[in-house]
């Protein structure tokens, strides 16, 4: 679960970036997360990764609670949550296996465990025969299942997408989507994209933002511009 209460973002020497804003995700739900650039999309992931502190309110996740004073479980927080970028983020020097590895490595999963895990996230985004190659050996639509096999590794509850498929030609946009949806019975999902085609052919609860204020809550989903 997800939820902000009454956050306000300034950045220092910036503007005003959130204005109060409130919603609540329930567990296990897809949402959008839409609105024109510098709208305060990647400012709201960054929140709820414990990345950024609210100016004032509280923002929770899962167990978590985050207000404006110093967030001292960031650690923590980050092992139940899942990100995938618009540059996927894979890193180059590692194979594919230990780039979807890496997080658990880190949360001290052993190595048996870890082996069957990253397998089976290979096969949940359909590149199972992929796990020793190296990330310049991958297409761009193979880094981004790459990308999201590592976001679901190690029990993790919640995935946040910030435009995941800004980089992917329309074909590779559907197959990507393809997985979120099969992936969004077992995990929270805020899914931050400019892609009024995709909000609108798989229709979710939309939350748009404008000038860093929720202006709609379309729980019914769809999404004119
Ligand atoms: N580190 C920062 N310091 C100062 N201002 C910032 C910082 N990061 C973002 N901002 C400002 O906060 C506002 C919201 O930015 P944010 O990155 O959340 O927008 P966005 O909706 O993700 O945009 P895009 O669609 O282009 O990714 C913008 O006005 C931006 O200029
Ligand atoms: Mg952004």
């Amino acid at each position: 679960m997800i939820s902000f209460k009454d956050v306000s973002v300034k950045y220092p020497l910036g503007n005003i970036a959130l204005h109060n804003i409130n919603f609540t995700l329930e567990a296990g739900t897809f949402s959008y997360l839409v609105g024109p650039s510098g709208a305060g999309k990647t400012t709201i992931l960054r929140l709820i990764l414990g990345e950024l502190l609210p100016s004032s309110g509280t923002v929770k996740v899962d167990s978590f609670q985050i207000g404006n004073k110093k967030f001292k479980d960031t650690a923590k927080l980050r092992q139940v949550i899942g990100v995938v970028f618009q540059d996927f983020k894979i890193l180059a020097e590692k194979n594919i296996f230990e780039n979807i590895a890496v997080g658990m490595y880190i949360k001290g999963f052993n190595k048996a465990h870890i082996q069957q895990e990253v397998i089976e996230a290979l096969e949940v985004v359909g590149l199972p025969q992929k796990a020793h190659l190296f990330p310049a050996q991958l297409s761009a639509g193979e880094l981004q299942r790459v990308a999201i096999a590592r976001a679901i590794v190690g029990n993790r509850k919640i995935i946040l997408a910030d435009e995941p498929t800004g980089n992917l030609d329309p074909k590779t946009t559907w197959e990507i989507m393809k997985i979120f949806k099969n992936l969004e019975k077992e995990k929270t999902i805020l899914f931050a994209t400019h892609n009024t085609d995709i909000v609108n052919s798989m229709k979710r609860r939309v939350l748009v933002i404008s000038d860093g204020q929720i202006t709609k809550d379309k729980k019914k989903g769809g999404y004119e511009l």
